[in-house]
């Protein structure tokens, strides 16, 4: 077996975390959301989740993965032996699997678009038009497939290149940009004449829109736009040294990530408004939408170069952290080698990709419980195995493990001083307000 591998700096181990938090579930996902779910209400039970779950969540996704130093499914063999706990870490492998089947579909649809952006090809402000190049960009049964694969070879490559010299080495040098991208276009969207009446839907809130569904839908969000009950946390924790501050990389992370969120709604519903865009124009809002926004604007088609490219990057962050929840738990429990594991799982996940692809043209009525290939993987993975990946976490750590350990584990063996208050707090929200308040919304938004 290979030398368990490590992050090389704390900077490092942030840049990878919110690299995996920041990704198409603030870009794509978000956005359509909001404008489906009528807006602004729907950011605030959305932040509300974020503000209670995120962080008792990934508390105790870190403090299994870093205190184990094991992959999903050997942590909890680490920490409770002999109990049937591993089996949870199946279902961080299951949920990873499933996301990544139907992200790197999406994130073969960013590289088609930045290449049509660099070639300029927005270059007609009609909407049918740019509605039938989406169409028939997703509906082929040729083109998605290749970009998906060029998509999961690239996620493949810096997997396979490790943490330190892939993982953190590329994130590193791709945040950053991302960041100066999206704030770039923001601004742009916000200065638009007429873009007052989209600053309202994001921040006016309507609440009688808000159904059982609407608060499942944001829980489903809060829980992939922030990486949280499919054991990326805990994987990524396994590879961080015993003197990294766990409180503060979580908090880190999940107010880079929502800060992302806000400026990507930001870039796009101002805009959106004041090209007198419908806001619910669902999964094809950014593709579609933005792309007759950018054909009006002065310097648009270089805009559109940065936003697709900015689109390939936080998708692509994102793709690795799914990947190597799956490859590190081939490595550790089948013993394979790291190339093996990378081979296998990317063979696996481009067939699923293959059915989530083809489930937008030739196969759309092949139907599971209702929904096509794509659907079923996103819905299911989004509202049911991440919020149950991420109450079996907080029920582990909060009534499995003892209390001790928690605390130390927390703070460092110690090193890091914390008042009573917070160390009460942060325990009794992974033991009580995370698993409850996750109970009661995935069991209400089900029925
Ligand atoms: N957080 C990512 C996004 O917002 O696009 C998606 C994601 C990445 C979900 C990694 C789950 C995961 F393990």
């Amino acid at each position: 077996m290979e030398k368990r591998e490590s992050f090389g700096s704390g900077f490092g181990v942030l840049v990878a975390m919110a690299g995996s938090a920041v990704g198409l579930g603030n870009l794509w996902r978000f956005p359509y959301l909001v404008g489906t779910n009528g807006g602004a209400a729907f950011i605030i039970i959305y932040l509300a989740f974020v503000f209670l779950l995120a962080l008792p969540i990934m508390y105790s996704e870190f403090i299994v993965g870093r205190r184990s130093q094991a992959n999903v499914f050997g942590a909890y063999k680490v920490l409770a032996p002999k109990t049937g706990w591993c089996n949870v870490g199946l279902v961080y492998v299951m949920a990873s699997l499933f996301i990544i089947s139907f992200y790197c579909v999406v994130g073969g649809w960013t590289i088609n678009y930045f290449w049509k952006s660099v070639t300029f090809r927005f270059t007609t402000a009609d909407t049918a038009v740019l509605g039938d190049m989406f169409n028939n960009t997703v509906t082929s049964n040729s083109e998605p497939l290749i970009f998906m694969l060029i998509f999961l070879i690239a996620t493949a490559l810096i997997v396979m290149a490790g943490i330190k010299d892939g993982i953190e080495r590329y994130t590193k040098v791709m945040m950053p940009i991302l960041f100066v991208i999206v704030v770039v276009v923001a601004v742009r969207s916000v200065t638009l004449p007429g873009s007052a009446a989209g600053l309202e839907f994001l921040f006016k809130p309507d609440f009688s829109l808000v159904t059982g569904k609407t608060l499942l839908d944001a829980l489903g969000q809060a829980f992939f736009s922030l990486s949280i009950g499919c054991g990326t946390i805990m994987t990524y924790g396994s590879y961080v040294s015993k003197k990294e501050n766990i409180a503060g990389l979580s908090a880190q992370t999940a107010m880079t990530d929502t800060l992302f969120a806000i400026i990507a709604g930001l870039a796009i519903m101002p805009a959106v408004f004041a090209f007198g865009i419908s806001p619910s124009e669902g999964p094809g809002l950014v593709f579609v939408t933005l792309p007759y926004i950018f054909a009006q604007l002065p310097f648009g088609a270089f805009l559109a170069i940065l936003f697709f490219f900015m689109l390939f990057i936080a998708a692509i962050t994102s793709s690795i952290s799914q990947l190597e929840v799956i490859v590190s738990y081939l490595i550790e429990e089948f013993r394979m080698s790291r190339k093996l594991a990378i081979t296998l799982s990317v063979s696996v996940i481009t067939v699923f990709g293959v059915l989530c692809s083809l489930s937008q043209g030739t196969l759309a009525d092949v139907k599971i419980f209702g929904y096509n290939f794509f659907d079923f993987f996103d819905t299911t993975s989004a509202n049911i195995l991440l919020p149950l990946g991420g109450f079996f976490a907080v029920i582990f750590v909060g009534w499995k493990m003892k209390r001790p350990d928690v605390v130390d584990e927390f703070t460092s063996g110690g090193m890091r001083k914390y008042s009573r208050f917070f160390l009460n707090f942060s325990y009794y929200s992974i033991k009580y307000l995370a698993p409850i308040v996750v109970a009661v919304v995935l069991i209400s938004g089900l029925i």
